[in-house]
């Protein structure tokens, strides 16, 4: 959270003081540093030095066309997994020669638009899709770049629901099984092999996981070399974590360069390929902030709750994976009132709270910013009560702009539509 500071008591991002966009603005609103964001992209970028390499921005992690816009202009590819995603980085004015197309069930459609446009590459996750990525590129007469996903077996060590690189996930084709897949695709009139993919989680915190994965998938390069299948390039997938509580993940320049070094290890018949990398959270997860205005303090016989305008329905992380986010006052106040307080939200649920257990020192009318809600914060967020969705903030420097507007109560409705009489 490096661009997020106090001044004199005061929250800023950047050179903006996070009360003004509250006034202006209202409450939930996310706020995000453009300057942290393009840091963290260019830590990447310049990790990798002269080496061959595409960075591919995980849209999922927050797919604000502001957002998908400023990394185009960085020179940013896109890891997508839907035509949404895909319309919105071409929006945003992203290159599609940069796009990968990630995710285990890619419709005919979907197919169809990421050719029409001439994606990067497809990584494969079955032979079901492979057999109708195939048909579908040869009723079209192109052909499809492929990556095969595999799953090299190795436990990320984080939450279940985010580790995808295990035999029992759903996720890639069972690195054992990848030399056949290979044999096949290279069969195929309407696919030609680009690549190798796999992705082991999110939210690591150690290099060590990542080292096995690569280890084992350039292992299958080298055997598909001598098969006579030569991959233009690797792609790793993203999945470093960031800082929510006291976690010390390696910073994305240690991270590459670790890689880079097992991958010099290997020898020369790797060096030409291209590294291809999916990060998301490790590039926006640490430039946003969650604003919430206490509504009201509520003391029970065995709680005290903070109750805010922000609920699960803008951030799901807490209620989904028990994920921990800082709380912080945006005005430090000295009240001398400090308590433990679980800060929820108006959801009708017990699931529906923020943080759990946070000494704060607050009153009712006060704002509270939740950090590290960067990435799958808004973009996880739900109408769910009837509410509206929050407005999205950029900060850049000392200017501000409203990058998504609230929702409003036609926003909240639109497509519905009553029974005829
Ligand atoms: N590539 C693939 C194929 C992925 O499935 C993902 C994330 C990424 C890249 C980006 O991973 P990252 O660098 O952001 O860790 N909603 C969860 C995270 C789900 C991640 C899904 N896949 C959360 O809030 O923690």
């Amino acid at each position: 959270m490096e661009s997020f500071s106090y001044q004199d008591g005061q929250l800023f991002a950047e050179s903006v003081a996070l009360t003004d966009i509250a006034q202006a603005v209202g409450s939930p609103v996310f706020v995000y540093s453009r300057g942290e964001i393009e840091q963290r992209w260019r830590d990447y970028d310049e990790a990798f030095g002269g080496r061959n390499h595409l960075i591919c921005y995980a849209v999922k992690a927050n797919s604000n066309l502001a957002v998908l816009a400023l990394l185009a202009k960085l020179g940013s590819g896109f890891d997508i997994v839907s035509i949404g995603e895909l319309e919105r980085v071409l929006r945003a004015g992203g290159d599609p020669k940069k796009i990968i197309f990630s995710g285990v069930a890619k419709t005919e459609a979907e197919m169809r638009r990421a050719l029409e446009v001439g994606i990067h590459c497809f990584n494969i996750e079955s032979v079901n899709e492979l057999d109708q990525l195939n048909g579908v590129a040869e009723s079209m007469g192109r052909v499809a770049p492929v990556s095969v996903r595999v799953n090299p077996d190795v436990d990320a060590n984080t939450h279940p629901y985010i580790a995808t690189g295990l035999k029992e996930s759903k996720f890639g084709i069972a690195i054992e099984q990848a030399s056949d897949v290979y044999a096949r695709a290279s069969q195929m009139g309407g696919i030609r092999i680009t690549g190798v993919d796999c992705h082991i989680g999110s939210q690591l915190t150690e290099i060590e996981p990542f080292l096995e994965a690569l280890d084992r998938t350039l292992e299958l390069v080298g055997d598909l070399q001598d098969q006579g299948v030569t991959l233009e390039h690797i792609d790793i997938g993203g999945g470093l974590g960031i800082s929510y509580y006291d976690e010390q993940p390696p910073r994305p320049e240690e991270f590459i360069l670790a890689m880079m070094d097992r991958f010099q290890d290997m020898g020369s018949r790797y060096q030409n390929m291209q590294f291809i990398i999916e990060p998301g959270r490790s590039i926006v997860g640490n430039a946003g902030v969650l604003l919430a205005k206490i509504e009201y303090l509520k003391k029970t016989e065995v709680r005290n709750f903070a109750i805010v305008d922000t609920a699960m329905n803008d951030l799901m992380r807490p209620a989904l994976y028990d994920a921990w986010h800082e709380i912080v006052p945006v005005i430090k106040n000295e009240y001398g009132n400090s308590q433990i307080y679980d800060v929820v939200g108006p959801v009708c649920e017990s699931g529906d709270f923020l943080g759990r257990g946070r000494e704060l020192d607050i009153r009712e009318g006060d704002l509270l910013a939740v950090c590290s809600v960067g990435a799958y914060g808004s973009v996880m967020s739900s109408n769910y009560n009837s509410r509206p969705r929050a407005a999205e903030v950029m900060v850049s420097g000392d200017a501000w702009h409203i990058i998504r507007k609230r929702e409003n109560m036609d926003d909240l409705m639109r497509g519905e539509s009553l029974l005829p009489d």
